[in-house]
């Protein structure tokens, strides 16, 4: 019975409750229940979250709540909050809350409270950024720094390319930032192209500071700021380094005191608020951080606080159990209405998927359930013109979450008005759909009909708020952070540990010495072999 998911009594139950409500579609629960957009709405935290349009009934919350108990959902937030060392693959505790907690709380981890030592990272960030901000830190040859690249890969990258665009409305013009993080030399070469090295600020952005796509690429960023600089002291001015591994920083030759630190409780995708944070602390400065940090806790204490039939991460995760595991619907489309969130989608796929794409419990037992959906997304409208036919007609259902502002940023007449139209009509297609006999009823040709069907009963969410801001930001990240955690609890699975990475790596680092020296004998499958072969050419 594996961790007992399936067996258990509120599982049956669910699976019972399935049977008799699988079919009923959502023209009918709106039909039969007036009050329905209201009760499944929840507005908290400047959210206004509207899941009525999802195939639930208010007795499906009420298993699905139940399954959360049963599954000890509350005593496992805690744990987590606590400092407990709840992903037991690493023997580490889970703090990203820990990153966004105020000044003067105490969050304890083997006796220490950390912190103390999150806001001193947070003040040396903030006197780094308004040094290179105010153009005080100069470059080797005197210069202000005028561009910031920041070099990593997924954590550290996705959060802060994603955070970037995010708030881009609220930084500071006169830099320019680019993101490496490929080991595909283009990314490098076209990053720094136009770039003067006299200008450029380099920050190599790495939790262990061993991987070998950042390594590789800041090896390269040092040769070139070297190729015009010639003199290897130009380092300590054009290096900075975010990691937790000192020893490696200082072996690379970046000066430790210019090292910004974090800590084995942050995962590298959980850790943009951390100091992998330091490019968008550089854009935006270091009071809209701060306020990025609060929307984070502001949610941190909604997640932890709200009873779950108010809890929004709650709700969203327990939607995510009910569609992946019940009816099967095994993808997620997440579509911003805001085009500063292009990179969201790209940054949430890194979070769930790497949190929650897991084929064994926490003992280890193969799960005999779906566990993470796949996780994806454009921004809207640009999505209509392109996967939307899919989401509408097809034969997979895709949830979707609609993410919209009532205020544009950038306001120009009508956009805005366009922009949200497209966004709530999308919603309304695909819950109501179009039936044969509307589609008839519109004068269209016999043989034209079905295709011009819209079966509807696909279900989506809305995330409305006033207006994108560094806080919101915040408060929607933890959001999703937190719903994960809740689907990795109900699921019994860790979400904070990444061994399916691992394989692939390690054979690239056996195929490395075998691309460069042709004459080394080839043990692989014929596949492998020959396509070795092909490359050596
Ligand atoms: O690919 C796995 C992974 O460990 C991610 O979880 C992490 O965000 C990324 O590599 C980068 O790791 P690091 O920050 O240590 O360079």
């Amino acid at each position: 019975m594996k961790n007992g998911l399936t067996g258990s009594a509120a599982w049956k139950s669910l699976e019972n409750h399935f049977r008799a409500v699988k079919d009923i579609s959502l023209r009918t629960l709106f039909s039969e229940d007036p009050s329905r957009a209201e009760r499944f709405r929840i507005q908290d935290e400047g959210i206004y979250f509207d899941y009525s349009k999802h195939r639930i009934t208010s007795e499906t919350m009420v298993l699905l709540f139940a399954l959360a108990r049963e599954r000890g959902l509350g005593k496992r937030i805690a744990a987590m909050f606590s400092g407990e060392k709840i992903n037991i693959t690493e023997n580490r505790a889970v703090l990203h809350t820990a990153l966004r907690a105020p000044k003067g709380s105490t969050v304890m981890v083997d006796g220490h409270n950390v912190v103390p030592d999150v806001h001193q990272v947070l003040e040396k960030m903030s006197r780094f950024a308004n040094s290179i901000r105010r153009g005080e830190w100069k470059g080797f040859t005197g210069k202000p720094i005028k561009n910031i690249v920041n070099i990593g890969i997924g954590g550290s990258d996705l959060g802060p390319v994603m955070a970037y665009e995010a708030l881009k409305f609220y930084s500071h013009r006169d830099l320019a930032f680019r993101f490496v993080s490929n080991i595909d030399g283009n990314d490098f070469s076209e990053a720094v192209q136009d770039l003067s090295p006299e200008e450029t600020l380099f920050i190599v952005s790495s939790k262990t500071f061993t991987t070998l796509e950042t390594m590789t690429n800041a090896r390269t960023a040092r040769k070139w700021l070297l190729d015009k600089l010639a003199d290897d002291k130009a380092v300590a001015r054009h290096f900075v380094a975010v990691s937790t591994n000192e020893k490696e920083v200082a072996a690379f030759g970046i000066d430790t005191a210019n090292m910004f630190g974090f800590w084995d409780w942050v995962g590298g995708r959980y850790s943009l608020d951390s100091a992998i944070g330091l490019s968008t602390m550089l854009a935006i400065g270091p009071d809209n951080f701060y306020l990025l940090l609060d929307g984070f806790h502001q949610m941190d204490e909604h997640f932890r606080s709200a009873p779950f039939e108010r809890n929004i991460p709650v709700i969203m995760g327990l939607l995510g159990v009910w569609y992946i595991d019940f009816f099967g619907f095994s993808s997620q489309a997440v579509l911003p209405y805001e085009n500063y969130l292009k990179r969201f989608p790209a940054y949430l796929q890194q979070l769930t998927m790497e949190s929650n794409g897991k084929q064994v419990t926490l003992d280890g037992d193969r799960v005999d359930y779906n566990t993470g959906a796949i996780y994806w997304g454009e921004p809207g409208t640009n999505g209509q013109h392109s996967f939307y036919q899919m989401i509408h007609q097809g034969t997979s259902i895709i949830p979707c979450d609609f993410i919209g502002f009532r205020t544009s940023l950038n306001h120009l007449a009508l956009h805005q008005d366009y922009l949200i139209a497209n966004m709530i009509a999308q919603g309304e297609a695909l819950a109501f759909g179009k039936s044969a006999n509307e589609v008839k009823n519109e004068g269209v040709p016999g043989s034209l009909v079905p295709h011009k069907v819209f079966e509807g009963n696909r279900p989506s969410s809305v995330f409305f708020m006033e207006k994108l801001t560094p806080g919101k930001l915040g408060k929607l990240v933890a959001m999703y952070e937190h719903a994960v955690y809740t689907q990795g609890v109900i699921w019994g699975i860790n979400p904070f540990d990444q061994m399916g990475v691992e394989l692939g790596k390690v054979l690239a680092m056996k195929i490395i010495p075998e691309l460069l020296d042709r004459d080394r004998p080839l043990q692989h499958d014929t596949s492998t072999n020959e396509l070795i072969n092909f490359y050596r050419g």
